[in-house]
């Protein structure tokens, strides 16, 4: 088994554990009193969904953003959510009927591997791309998928960037127990993710939110 593999069968037990109470534990995420649900809603703002569109939700988790899709694209839309943990999309599968939504399809997929359909109007993915080693071939793949003008909003967490070094080091070495966040401190994703949609998109924006603990990168597609 390659390290890639590893790195991602650790990451499916990690929400297989997670899955059962992720709607509770993520109130709390990353830390009590942040406007998670608020920056949700900015997120799926920033794609200016009208009704019909289709949206790809990647890693789109138990699926919280998807109450928030539903109303803006109604039932002529479209929503794919795709994940990589069955645990995850299982979750995801008892929102959507729970809510008798029947325009939503859930495709188990490393996001890094997921043949986008063609003509997507939007792509959304909330507090999961910084965990993707590929995240900027994603968003490449993504940018390449969208209709003209079409979206692509990600929203994430990042660290400040007046933090030294050492000491998102050091923070990173004392919760050693997760070797995973270590590594996404030394990998820096969000400046992949913000180099990505520069590079591959037309009017990027990136706002920092939270005193730069979080991040909402958006752009269009070329027309
Ligand atoms: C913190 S949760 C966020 C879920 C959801 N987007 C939300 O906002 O609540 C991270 C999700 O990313 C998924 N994930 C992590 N790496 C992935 C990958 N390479 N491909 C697809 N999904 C992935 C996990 O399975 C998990 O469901």
């Amino acid at each position: 088994m390659s390290q890639a593999d590893r790195t991602r069968e650790r990451l499916i037990e990690v929400y297989r554990k997670k899955a059962k109470r992720y709607d509770l534990t993520s109130r709390l995420y990353p830390a009590p009193g942040y406007p998670q649900r608020a920056q949700r809603t900015r997120a799926v703002q920033s794609l200016g969904l009208r009704a019909g569109d289709t949206v790809v939700d990647m890693a789109c988790g138990t699926g919280l953003n998807f109450q928030l899709v539903e109303a803006a694209i109604g039932p002529t839309g479209r929503i794919v959510g795709v994940d990589l943990t069955d645990a995850m999309l299982a979750r995801a599968g008892e929102r959507v009927a729970a809510n008798g939504w029947s325009n939503v399809t859930l495709v188990q997929a490393d996001a890094a591997e997921f043949a986008f359909p063609a003509e997507v109007d939007a792509i959304l993915s909330t507090y999961a791309l910084t965990q993707v080693p590929e995240c900027g071939q994603v968003i490449a793949h993504g940018a390449a998928a969208l209709s003209g003008g079409g979206r692509w909003a990600v929203l994430d967490l990042k660290i400040p960037d007046l933090t030294p070094r050492w000491l998102s080091r050091l923070g990173g070495a004392t919760v050693r127990g997760s070797a995973s966040l270590d590594e996404w401190i030394a990998r820096r994703p969000w400046e992949t993710i913000r180099a990505a949609t520069r590079e591959r998109l037309v009017d990027p924006s990136w706002t920092e939110l939270c005193f730069g603990t979080a991040f909402l990168a958006a752009g269009s597609a070329r027309s």
